[in-house]
């Protein structure tokens, strides 16, 4: 495939206190799609996940568990790398922040900044919450506590450096409310223009004195860096800033950084300030997913419906779970999952949708053809499909421009349809009796059906649109381009097609 530009994408890197849950698959997931499809359209992309593994947070848990910091890191990253292995996430890196490497760059920033007179001392006063890493103001606590974490915040007073953020706010403001840094969807646009306009926002500490879990300030060892001023430099230490150029020169600023909603202002307001004090180019987009709930309820260990991702792997295979996590609801907005419903709903799009569609043609295409791919005489007229299929291409690609992910999915779950309703209309098993020429061109205009669904499913569903083009007999060849790869008509004729056992097979309650 021709390249056609550089691409950069990253999700979050994730703490590692704990093992990984639905919702770190959730964004993982939907950024693997978003890389997926730019390298579809032929960029050159670079797409970075990775675990955060400094902090308070951390340290506690190693300690609660009888464990040192770095055993416990080692163990949970694994179990990030291992879940993203299953879920075919098809990252170029993964990045832990007690690497060396990130350790190096994060010092020549901070040295950077600091060179650059972005940092003060001072003694600070206040409460901290260890599930959030960062202080929470009065104002926010319910009953005296993190409203997020269900626990009473720590009283903190110490020495601490701080990053001059007021100076850096109206110029992050003006950018944002300009475009120039993209924050996305608009409800979350607003949420930080918001903050911006109500100046609520104080200049924040960047070290820790009580925290021995961390990388030490290159200009003061008494104190470590605050772990999200330290975990945010992993999108430009995974770039060799600082230490190899090369890559940052040809990768950032990153196209998109794909986040939940619950970090917005340390990416779209923080780490801006640091990059502008910094004098670096800022990110192009920030894009801002919401949260789910599980049938209706908040995901809770004492509600019990917390849903191990390993587990839906085990029942419903790695495609399916990707798929029946990424169509439940809008992306960018909060949504229920209805885990409840994962099994109706399998069969429906999957088992009797997807699967179901390619086995009939297959089949069809045996009994009539001796499995080859017909000649088509001339092109069917697709009243099912206004615009044709290129017209469905557009809508798809676009939506996947602005990381509509679920919307972009709908139009596969939607082409199965009409190429369902294709085969009811034109009753081929008819037309096999009274007109070959008919039954040619309804089996070509299937089996290109087919075709397309599959390189539409290929971010979302990688493994099942490689057996539907296998199936095909299609070969997904590295110069085709995307334009090419789209059009209608480019099945070649005279292909012999594999049927096998069918993808998804039916599955009881
Ligand atoms: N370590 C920081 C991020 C540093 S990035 C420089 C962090 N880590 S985290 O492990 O708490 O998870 C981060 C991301 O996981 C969230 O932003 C969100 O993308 C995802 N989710 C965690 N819980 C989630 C839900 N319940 N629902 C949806 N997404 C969730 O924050």
């Amino acid at each position: 495939m021709s390249k056609k530009g550089n691409f950069y994408i990253a999700t979050p890197i994730y703490y590692v206190n704990d093992r990984p849950h639905l919702g770190h698959a959730y964004t993982t997931v939907s950024a693997d799609v978003v890389a997926r499809f730019h390298r579809m359209l032929g960029e050159n992309v670079l797409f970075l996940t990775g675990t955060d593994e400094h902090g308070s947070k951390v340290e506690k848990k190693a300690e609660e568990v009888g464990k040192t910091p770095k055993e416990l890191c080692d163990e949970n990253s694994g179990h990030f790398q291992m879940l993203f292995d299953r879920l075919s996430i098809s990252n170029d890196d993964f990045i832990r922040t007690t690497e060396d490497s990130h350790k190096e760059s994060v010092k020549i920033f901070m040295s950077e900044l600091y060179e650059k007179d972005s940092f003060y001392e001072d003694r600070y006063e206040g409460l901290y919450c260890t599930g959030c890493e960062r202080f929470i103001t009065e104002k926010e606590l319910v009953e005296g506590k993190c409203p997020d974490h269900k626990t009473y915040p720590e009283k903190i007073t110490e020495k601490n450096y701080f990053f001059k953020l007021k100076e850096y706010l109206p110029k992050v403001k003006e950018l944002i409310a300009r475009g120039e840094l993209q924050v996305e969807p608009e409800s979350r646009r607003k949420e930080v223009l918001g903050l911006l306009d109500n100046e609520v926002l104080d200049d924040f500490s960047v070290s820790r004195e009580s925290v021995k879990w961390g990388i030490p300030l290159p200009f003061d060892d008494s104190q470590v860096i605050y772990v999200w001023v330290e975990a945010l430099q992993f999108y430009i230490s995974a770039l060799g800033y600082g230490r190899d150029n090369e890559k940052f020169e040809q990768f950032w600023p990153v196209d998109v950084h794909v986040i939940g909603k619950d970090i917005i202002k340390f990416h779209a307001i923080y780490w801006p300030a640091m990059l502008l004090a910094a004098g670096l180019p800022l990110p192009k987009k920030i894009y801002a997913h919401g949260y789910f709930t599980i049938n209706g309820d908040k995901m809770s260990k004492t509600i019990g419906n917390v849903i191990d991702t390993n587990d839906l792997i085990d029942s419903f295979g790695t495609d399916a779970t990707r798929y029946l996590l990424l169509s439940q609801f809008p992306f960018g907005q909060d949504g229920d999952i209805k885990a409840d419903k994962f099994i109706e709903q399998y069969n429906a799009d999957l088992a009797n949708g997807i699967s179901n569609l390619l086995h009939r043609t297959l089949s069809m295409t045996e009994k009539y053809f001796n499995g080859i791919t017909p000649t088509m005489a001339e092109e069917e007229h697709l009243s099912l499909l206004p615009g044709g299929v290129e017209a469905l291409w557009n809508n798809y690609k676009n939506d996947l421009n602005e990381l509509k992910v679920e919307k972009a999915l709908s139009h596969v779950t939607m082409l199965v349809k009409v190429a369902d309703g294709y085969i009811e209309q034109t009753k081929p098993w008819e037309l096999a009796k009274e007109d070959q020429e008919k039954l040619a061109n309804v089996m070509y205009t299937l089996l290109e059906f087919n075709r397309h669904i599959s390189f539409m499913l290929y971010p979302f569903m990688p493994d099942t649109a490689e057996k539907m083009q296998t199936a095909l007999g299609v070969q997904y060849e590295e110069h085709t381009s995307f334009d090419e790869l789209i059009k209608w008509g480019t099945l070649e004729r005279g292909t012999k097609i594999k049927k096998d056992e069918p993808l998804f097979m039916r599955r009881e309650n």
